[in-house]
């Protein structure tokens, strides 16, 4: 058992959630009755699923992403209140980790997919005030990076756009989940490969013209690798019994 507060004001110190402008309201979003937590769950988004595997393995904390609350949410309607009422039921408190986790060198999905990826002078992307993402120079040739990426990521959601004609030693920057929109700040940097998880058409059409391959491997497959190093983390940090990341997607 651990205890609730400690465990939150702990994220707290090490995101600085207060420190990001972000579409998702960062830290602890759901506040239940119970002061102690047995097991803590991460997932990448708070839905039906997630919240009745949440409940299944008695999940006192769950650690999301995208958390349930954010500024884009208009109203509270019958899907909001279904899910609230699962959550106050079950005693499942949220803390919302978004634009502080990608940014984290530690914890950041696309920090941690440049270290499995090992390449070579990484750096914060687009830049050190906003490390959303990480860039560095992959050794090898493109067959060799797309074969790494197969391995760590998956193909179920796998697109990949050719436009650069670099086969070898390529300069890759990596943005989990939506990253299209940082694609100019690639063309700066001399970016040949671009890895995302979703398409945007109006970044792919860029990408074509500034000659940057664009590599989308799913929205949701890139943005786990960050949760599970959150989970290991706090599994030698707290005492707790279980700490799992539960999985719930869509493929796109
Ligand atoms: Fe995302």
């Amino acid at each position: 058992m651990a205890d609730l507060e400690a465990i939150t004001e702990y994220l707290d110190s090490v995101f600085k959630p207060y420190l990001f402008d972000d579409i998702v309201l960062n830290g602890l979003q759901i506040k239940c009755a119970n002061k102690q937590v047995k097991n803590v769950g991460l997932s990448v988004d708070v839905t039906g699923d997630i919240l009745a595997k949440a409940g299944q393995k008695e999940v006192g904390l769950l650690i999301s992403h995208h958390g349930l609350l954010t500024r884009e949410l208009g109203r509270f309607d019958l899907v909001m209140s279904k899910r609230l009422n699962y959550i106050f039921t079950n005693n499942i408190n949220i803390y919302a980790c978004h634009l502080p986790m990608d940014a984290h060198f530690e914890f950041g999905h696309s920090h941690v997919l440049a270290k499995m990826l090992e390449l070579a002078d990484p750096k914060p992307f687009p830049n050190e005030n906003i490390p959303y993402g990480c860039y560095g120079r992959w050794l090898g040739t493109a067959k060799e990076l797309e074969n790494k990426l197969d391995e760590i990521l998956g193909t179920r959601a796998k697109k990949v756009f050719r436009f650069s004609k670099i086969v070898r030693n390529p300069k890759v920057a990596i943005v989990s989940g939506s990253g299209t929109a940082f694609l100019n700040d690639a063309f700066s940097l001399g970016i040949n490969f671009f890895i995302t998880g979703e398409p945007r058409y109006s970044g792919l059409v860029y990408a074509k013209d500034a000659q940057i391959s664009v590599f989308c491997y799913g929205h949701y497959q890139t943005e786990t690798l960050g949760l599970y190093e959150l989970a290991n983390h706090l599994k030698s940090k707290f005492d707790l019994n279980r700490v799992e990341v539960l999985h719930s997607f869509i493929d796109f």
